[in-house]
């Protein structure tokens, strides 16, 4: 059966790169945009051209560099976001303008001291005015996972009527649950008129650790775009991460939902992001994080040398990395040493293994790690 195609809508350069800290110059945000075109995205959102003078000029150039993807720009409900945005994607292959609205009432509330029927009016005339530069609009309904369902449909349906080709439905404050989040995205499905002129999208924040999950519960009820960053990266405890969420498809073929993304480029993009921005990626993150593959405990690494698959889910050249890491530790068992000494060409009898692991406990429960350059003076000292 065929797979149902997810777009990859990577906003690493807009919502990551709002990261204190994390700001980038052109000559950088264009090596990025680069590979993400190489990864196999299919939208770069590559700033907010009115943001300023220097954000306006990277998404100029990542517009005139990017070969494949569809490039964005994100725009507030505002005429002269909309025509600043427009003017620096000029030059793109494809373009698109992200152009969208506070759709809560604490936002409708607060952030604009406005009624629901103002927003929406503010929402279509935005939509209709971006829809005079370019075919393909995107719209966001900020907070509307905070948002009241029939008042966000209502929003959806008049900006699809006024051109919207896409409707993201982010949840800004990262508050739903996954059931929650999924039953949201059916809702529209359900009671959008003329929804099948639109793709809807997820934008999902990690703020209760649940970006993934949420975007994942929004495609497998309908959502067919998923805005996601690279590392997870994004404002507070960031965004839905692009490389978990490309491999929980590839990795449950139940799903049924397949994405264009090239994964044995995840690893080398992730480091990239991460040298770039000055971000470290936290060694326990999935995927690409320096112990995904890393396995210490005797138990684990017994199996995993059995059998790779005893521990892991993924194998390790689908994501870029090269290989599955045995990390010697005093938790680490026998089979562990044998390995790793048989690696740089000791072969150790049951005998000898016994007193050189007596050895290697020794040496292990003084120090963090034991490395492969260690392992000649153990031995040695294990007098075989
Ligand atoms: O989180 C959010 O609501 C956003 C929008 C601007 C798309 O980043
Ligand atoms: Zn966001």
């Amino acid at each position: 059966m065929a797979t149902n195609r997810v777009e990859i809508f990577d906003t690493t350069l807009r919502d990551g790169e709002q990261v204190p800290g994390c700001k980038l110059n052109t000559k950088n945000k264009l090596i990025i945009a680069e590979r993400l075109d190489q990864l196999g995205v299919d939208v770069i959102e590559a700033g907010f051209p009115i943001s300023s003078p220097g954000d306006f000029n990277s998404v100029v150039e990542v517009a005139k560099l990017v070969k494949n993807a569809r490039v964005c720009g994100l725009s507030r409900a505002v005429e002269k976001d909309i025509k600043i945005a427009a003017e620096a994607l000029q030059h793109a292959k494809k373009a698109r303008i992200h152009t969208g609205i506070g759709t809560s009432d604490s936002h409708i509330k607060y952030k604009f001291n406005a009624t629901r029927e103002l927003v929406l009016e503010r929402a279509v005339r935005a939509v209709s005015y971006a829809k005079t530069f370019v075919e393909d609009v995107e719209f966001y309904a900020e907070d509307a996972g905070r948002t009241d369902n029939a008042f966000l449909a209502q929003v959806c349906e008049a900006v699809v009527a006024a051109g919207a080709t896409v409707l993201n439905i982010p949840d800004t404050t990262g508050y739903c649950l996954p059931e929650e989040y999924g039953a949201k995205i059916k809702y529209l499905k359900e009671n959008v008129k003329g929804i099948h002129k639109a793709t809807l999208s997820c934008h999902c924040h990690n703020d209760l650790g649940l970006a993934t999950a949420n975007a994942i519960a929004g495609v497998a009820n309908g959502a067919r775009q998923i805005e996601c960053t690279i590392n997870g990266i994004g404002e507070r405890a960031g965004n839905t991460s692009l490389e978990e969420v490309v491999m929980i498809m590839k990795q449950h073929p139940t799903l049924n939902l397949s994405t264009g993304i090239n994964t044995p480029m995840l690893y080398e993009t992730s480091q990239m992001v991460s040298e770039l921005m000055g971000m470290v990626v936290q060694p326990n993150k999935a995927i690409v994080g320096a112990n995904a593959f890393a396995h210490s405990s005797g138990i684990h690494q017994d199996g995993v040398i059995k059998n790779r698959e005893t521990y892991e889910i993924i194998d390790p050249a689908d994501v870029g990395v090269t290989a599955s890491a045995i990390v010697l530790t005093a938790r680490s068992g026998r089979a562990a040493l044998a390995y790793r000494a048989k690696n740089i060409g000791y072969e150790l009898n049951k005998l000898e293994l016994d007193k050189v692991y007596e050895e290697f406990l020794r040496f292990a429960d003084q120090n963090k790690e034991v490395q492969d350059e260690d392992l000649p003076n153990i031995i040695k000292a294990s007098n075989l």
